[in-house]
């Protein structure tokens, strides 16, 4: 069945509008942030929101303020046709896909929105000013929006809870969802990044999962020593030689901090990062209790 195409804005005035006139029937609001180049993992975001809200914005930024200049805005995917037929299988009632203009109008903008701490270690550590992009960006559309559901993927861990900590610490009035991660069917995270990859890198990118997957087992096991778990990690990811690792951690699940043991206790996570060639992954998994 053809879905009818999704009603599209790309002004905050407009957005505003939809989402006061949804109010006014007496419809919550559910919000999915994106950067486009939508995938199965940003599919199961919209149908989560759409199972929850009365009315489902997907927002499409692809966000200058959270990248390095060594990293790749310019070459980022923009899929924007496929994108809209995404939403509207997902049901979103709404795409917003404003301008950058419209986002950053000034080149004065002063306000920043930074999480130290949580926002400094794995991912902050390797990519600095990352997460002031990320946190500042999803304010900005918690403020357009006015959101009483958000939905993040369990693929950014970290970023997931960066946003908690920013939600909690500024009273921001929206509740943030975390849906677990979809898969391709031979384990690799989806990613709009995984379109870099050539067929070897691609082949080479199941070490990823499969790395997470040999810590799984050996906790499940009963290894409990968080240092012989990274390097199980490490190991299975230098097995393969097209994998440049960046880091391979084992954390506290809530401050990731780096955990000392694994199994019954705090819940603990593991956390990747690797170039493979053109692309840079990161993927992660909850290690058992
Ligand atoms: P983007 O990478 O487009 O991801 C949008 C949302 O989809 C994020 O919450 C991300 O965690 C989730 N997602 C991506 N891949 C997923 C997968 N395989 N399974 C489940 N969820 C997945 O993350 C961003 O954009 C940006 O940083 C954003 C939050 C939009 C701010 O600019």
């Amino acid at each position: 069945m053809p879905h009818p195409p999704v009603a599209t804005c790309s002004t905050i005035a407009e957005v505003r509008l939809a989402v006061a006139s949804a109010r006014g029937e007496g419809r919550s609001i559910g919000l999915v942030p994106t950067m486009g180049a939508l995938h199965d993992g940003h599919l199961r975001l919209i149908e989560e929101a759409r199972a929850a809200s009365g009315f489902v914005v997907a927002s499409i930024f692809v966000n200058p303020a959270q990248f390095g200049p060594s990293e790749d805005f310019r070459g980022y995917p923009r899929t924007i046709d496929a994108d809209l037929d995404v939403c509207a299988r997902g049901g979103a009632d709404l795409v917003f896909a404003p301008d950058p203009e419209e986002i950053y109008p000034r080149s004065t903008v002063a306000t920043f929105v930074e999480v130290p701490g949580l926002a400094g270690k794995l991912e902050g550590a390797s990519r600095p000013g990352h997460f002031r992009g990320v946190a500042t960006v999803v304010l900005k559309l918690f403020g357009i929006v006015g959101p009483d559901l958000a939905y993040f993927g369990a693929k950014d861990y970290q970023q997931q809870l960066v946003i908690r900590q920013m939600v909690a610490d500024l009273d921001v009035p929206v509740a943030i969802r975390t849906v677990p991660t979809v898969r391709e069917p031979d384990g690799l995270a989806m990613s709009s990044r995984n379109r870099y990859l050539g067929p070897d890198h691609r082949r080479a990118a199941r070490v990823l999962s499969a790395a997470l997957n040999e810590a799984i087992r050996a906790v499940e096991g009963g290894e409990r020593d968080a240092d012989s778990v990274r390097q199980i990690l490490r190991r299975t990811l230098e097995s393969e030689p097209l994998v440049d690792l960046d880091y391979a951690e084992v954390a506290d699940a809530e401050t990731l901090d780096p955990a000392r043991s694994v199994g019954p206790g705090r819940p603990t996570v593991a956390l990747l990062a690797a170039r493979v060639g053109p692309a840079r992954l990161i993927d992660n998994a909850m290690l058992p209790g």
